[in-house]
Order: C-alpha cells, then structure tokens, then sequence
C-alpha cells in the first residue's frame, strides 16, 4: 500500500494531462487523487463566506443535457458559476432538435458561441465520445466532460462517490488509498446502471473489495469479467477485486458500504423483476438488513430514489445511515474540481 505522503504526490495537479472526462475505465490512481485534492480545496471555499473563485472566469461552460436531470445538471451549473464562468444551459425538448438539427450540428453552434467546456448528457451511449472525437478533429480546445450516457458511465457521479466516502473516513485529507480492503456492496439495477459501471472501474482502482448484488436478470453473469483488461491497457496492472451476488446476504455480510441503485424503469424493456413489492422483500435495503454490514455501514445513493422499493422511505432519512444528502453537498466541490482540471490553461 502507498504511504499518505505518496499518494498526496501522486494527487498533484502537475500530472493531469487530461483533456476530456469520459470514462472512468483508465483512470490511474494518481488521477483520483488529483480530483479528490483538489474538490477538498474547493470544498474549503465553498464553506468559506465568499463561495466562489475567479478561476474560469471569461470561460463558457455549456450543459448539453438531451435527457432529464435534476441534481447533475444543476449541480454542474452551480460549480461553473463558483467558478466564475459563464454557463448555459440546453434543454433538449425546447430546442431547434425538434426542428431535425443533428447532436453534432448542436455541439457546433456552441461552439461558435465560444464555449470552453460541454457537459454531456444523453440517452445513448457513446454521444459525449462522438463530440470530443469531433472538436479533437476540428482541432478545437474544448473540454468535453461526460455527465452520464446511456447504459455506459457516470463518471462525475461516481468521483463524488468516492469523495463523499474518502472524506468521510478522512475529512480534509481524502485519497483513494484508504478504501483499501474496504467492503463494498453495490446492490440494484446494475445492467441498466451507468453510475454502477463508472463506480466499479473508481472502487475497484482503490484497492476496495467492490461486491455485486441483484437477481440474475438485472446482474448478468458477465459482469464478473468486467474489470478485465488487456495487457495493454494503461490500468491493467491494478489488481481489482469484483464479487457479483444473486442474492442480498452475501454481498451486505460485514460491508463498510452500501450503495443501492434506482431501478430504472424507464430503461426496461421487459418484465424483469416480478413486482416492485417482490423486489423490495428480496433486495430492499432496510434498517434490518444493516445488522449484517459493519456497525458503523453507510449507505449511499445516486438519487432520483424509489422511495420504498430500492431503499426504505425511513432510512433514506436517518443521517446515521444515509450520505444521501452529503453526495449531492460533495457533488458540488467534485464537479468544480473537474471543471477547474479540464479548463485549465484555457481562456486567458
Ligand atoms: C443517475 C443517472 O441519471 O444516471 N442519477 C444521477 O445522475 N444522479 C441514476 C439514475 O437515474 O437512477
């Protein structure tokens, strides 16, 4: 294990040569703790009285949404104005999409708007890589950061995920070093999960014990291959250890962690669970169900929650068990933080 003076080393801004956020698959551990040091610095100004830092003033940031959105929409507005930046924001359903414009042709009058940054949202995977591709081939310095696509990643998501429990067991100083041999349970609608996905790559590359729990037709046996990499490949050497569980009691016995998922309905396209009643009995996460995980477990979720059916209504609200609310604080910082790395250098 790498000693805390290390790993603040290998979090130093000095190393991030990233352009675009996309994935969290070939993140390096050094890149985890850049984003985790620098939302703790941002952190601190936003519990300060001023709140905000002339960082990317004069940049544009510009929120792509094609899908809905609540909390990561808003969440990325608010850290570009912290920033300073100017921001706009594009609504699928409201715009000259109606009218037969294509995603590209869309991406390109922001562009010519002068924007700096695009934060991606869309149904299908792949949309925020085809864009990046695109102004990489026009030769043009936008960052483009994606904020969930399709069935694929979440990566702002799950880094503040992963702020939110580093920070947790050390507020001020959070690496990924410390989820070493941390037991975590990831529990719910994992095939339709990108925030899964993008948590798995990020839990599994800090040396925790990333455990998987769903019935069958929502946790696809493939599943325990996911991690595997090509040689090749910039993470391969990282050795990660995924568990997946057809049944809840395995994946909860002594976690440190739970993180239970939406059941996304929307995403369904056949019956695969028999009832939401049926689900809750065998896979809800309850007060009960917690005596079996560490005495002092968490629970996270990503939001929008079913009430009652992935998680109980009362725990949801018990501050002892649930992050809930501290991930959609912590978002805030995160998503500053990769706005400030990604828009770095840009601007004057
Ligand atoms: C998630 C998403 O949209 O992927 N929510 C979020 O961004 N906080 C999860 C979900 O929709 O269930």
């Amino acid at each position: 294990m790498r000693s805390r003076r290390e790993a603040a080393q290998s979090g130093s801004t000095s190393n991030w040569n990233r352009h675009h956020i996309l994935s969290l698959a070939d993140f390096t551990p050094g890149e985890y703790n850049t984003v985790l040091q620098t939302a703790t610095s941002l952190q601190e100004v936003l519990s300060g009285k001023m709140k905000k830092v002339p960082t990317l003033q004069g940049q544009l940031v510009t929120n792509l949404f094609f899908e809905p959105s609540t909390r990561t929409r808003s969440s990325f507005e608010l850290a570009a104005k912290r920033l300073s930046a100017d921001i706009l924001n594009f609504a699928a359903a409201t715009s000259s999409m109606t009218k037969g414009e294509t995603i590209l042709d869309t991406a390109k009058t922001y562009l010519a708007m002068g924007t700096d940054i695009m934060v991606i949202r869309h149904k299908e995977a792949g949309v925020p890589q085809a864009i990046a591709a695109e102004m990489d081939r026009l030769g043009v310095r936008v960052g483009i950061l994606n904020a969930g696509d399709g069935q694929h990643e979440h990566p702002s998501q799950a880094l503040l995920d992963l702020f939110t429990i580093c920070n947790l067991i050390d507020p001020g100083q959070p690496c990924i070093e410390l989820l070493q041999g941390k037991k975590i349970a990831i529990v719910g609608d994992i095939l339709h999960s990108r925030v899964a996905r993008s948590n798995i790559w990020s839990l599994t590359a800090s040396g925790a014990e990333v455990h998987l729990a769903a019935p069958p037709t929502l946790l696809p046996k493939w599943f325990e291959d996911f991690v595997k990499q090509p040689e090749s490949h910039p993470t391969a050497g990282l050795s990660r250890h995924l568990q997946i569980h057809w049944q809840l009691e395995p994946a909860l016995r002594n976690a440190d962690f739970v993180m239970t998922l939406r059941l996304q309905k929307e995403r369904m396209t056949a019956h695969l669970i028999p009832s939401l009643r049926e689900y809750h009995q065998q896979f809800g996460i309850t007060r009960s169900r917690l005596q079996l995980c560490q005495p002092d477990v968490k629970v996270l979720h990503p939001g929008p929650v079913n009430r009652g059916v992935e998680i109980s209504s009362d725990l949801m609200d018990d501050p002892q068990f649930s992050l809930i609310q501290s991930q959609v604080t912590s978002g805030i910082a995160v998503r500053m933080a990769l706005l400030y790395l990604i828009g770095r250098g840009q601007g004057d």
